[in-house]
């Protein structure tokens, strides 16, 4: 291991330590949210330790922040992805380091319990941290101490541990991919979070919590979302949680002209499992338009289905003919070219929808959009 290697995982700075600290009260409003919130109230200003589990993106680190906020007279907050350590690194990040512990490293190196020490540490991700640290954590949790590599005297520890996973560690533990002592000292209290779409009643405020605060950000006036646009989201399942939420009407607020949000300005499922920065890095705005439409189209389909529509595809089939026909003035050669298809099965389509006539074709382009 290289003293290089370890600035991966450097501590975050004292600013960042500070900034942490500072988190915004999370916003609950459907009664599924409102008890967990109620027991994250109760589990917080005690020291016993938190297994917060759910979905990735349902509020997993917001949690443990607000748990962190209101527990006893606090140090810092750490937060530790055990799911983004490389083996030879991972112990010497949790645990520290003496001088020549190990080639390259120069200096002694205290580990994240120790930088934790008077506050929480958050291991995020738990069910990814390999078995044998899985032991060696463990032993941490029991004797609150932790020994630096290449040290031979143990130094206390005061940390309360929030834990969080998207896995169920109990089938974990079955499939002996987890320690079940370590899944016991862990499963003191167990908060679960739901995932978005079992609690709907949180969607809309959620999403107009969002567009303020990018509203803000951006400078723009006027922002809000247009009743049908509340509509598509609370119909949508979100399976990237209130993480996805926060990014589809983000990017959604910067595509749109006006700020008022209309539900074909939602790019739903375009980046359920995407983080702000790289879904809106990745759409240059003729594929964000294309992604909105079909996006747009595919709700409509979802909504026609649900209703229980007769002859969808039937139906489907026209508009799409009929509106390309049109949109082409009536000409079979560019309507075959705008759809990718040959002429002659644009021809045959349109005969057999009774669009080829003159006044058949007059009257498909007058009703185009309502076929
Ligand atoms: N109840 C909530 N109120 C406000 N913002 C929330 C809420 N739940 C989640 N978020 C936001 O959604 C994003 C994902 O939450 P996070 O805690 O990182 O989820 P997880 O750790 O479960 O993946 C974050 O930007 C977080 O601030
Ligand atoms: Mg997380």
């Amino acid at each position: 291991m290289r003293e290089s290697d370890s600035r991966l995982l450097a501590f975050p700075g004292a600013a960042e330590l500070r900034a942490a600290s500072k988190v915004k009260p999370p916003l609950f409003s459907d009664p599924r949210s409102l008890a967990v919130l109620a027991l994250l109230d109760r589990v917080a200003p005690t020291d016993v330790t938190v297994l917060l589990s759910g979905e990735t993106g349902t509020g997993k680190e917001l949690a443990a922040r607000y748990i962190h906020e209101r527990s006893r007279p606090h140090g810092p907050f750490v937060a530790v992805n055990c799911g983004a350590f490389s083996e030879s690194l991972a112990e010497a990040e949790l645990f520290g380091h003496e001088a020549a512990a190990f080639t390259g490293a120069q200096h002694a190196r205290p580990g994240w319990f120790e930088a934790a020490d008077g506050g929480t540490l958050f291991l995020d991700e738990i069910g990814d941290m390999p078995l044998y640290l899985q032991v060696k954590l463990l032993r941490v949790l029991q004797e609150k101490q932790v020994v630096r590599i290449g040290a031979r005297r143990p130094i206390r520890v005061d940390v309360r541990i929030v834990a969080a996973t998207n896995v169920d560690l109990e089938a974990a533990v079955r499939a002996r991919q987890f320690r079940r002592d370590l899944y016991y000292r862990l499963n003191v209290a167990t908060v679960q979070l739901p995932a978005l779409r079992e609690r709907p009643g949180d969607i809309v405020p959620l999403a107009r919590h969002f567009i303020e605060m990018q509203a803000r950000r951006l400078g723009i006036e006027g922002a809000g979302l247009s009743p049908a646009a509340a509509q598509t989201l609370t119909r949508y399942s979100w399976p990237g949680n209130v993480r996805e939420l926060e990014n589809v009407v983000s990017v959604a607020l910067i595509m749109s002209r006006g700020g008022l949000l209309e539900a074909g300005d939602l790019r739903l499922g375009a980046f359920a499992d995407a983080s702000p920065q790289s879904a809106q890095a990745d759409c240059p705005p003729a594929d964000c338009v294309a992604d909105n439409a079909i996006t747009t189209i595919e709700q409509g389909l979802r909504d026609l289905l649900d209703v229980g529509e007769q002859a969808i595809y039937e139906r489907v089939e026209r508009l799409l003919l009929s509106t390309a026909f049109g949109h082409c003035g009536g000409n079979q050669v560019h309507t075959a070219r705008r759809l990718g298809i040959s002429r002659n099965v644009v021809r045959a389509q349109l005969k057999r929808f009774g669009l080829l006539g003159r006044e058949a074709a007059a009257a498909a382009l007058g009703d185009v959009g309502t076929a």
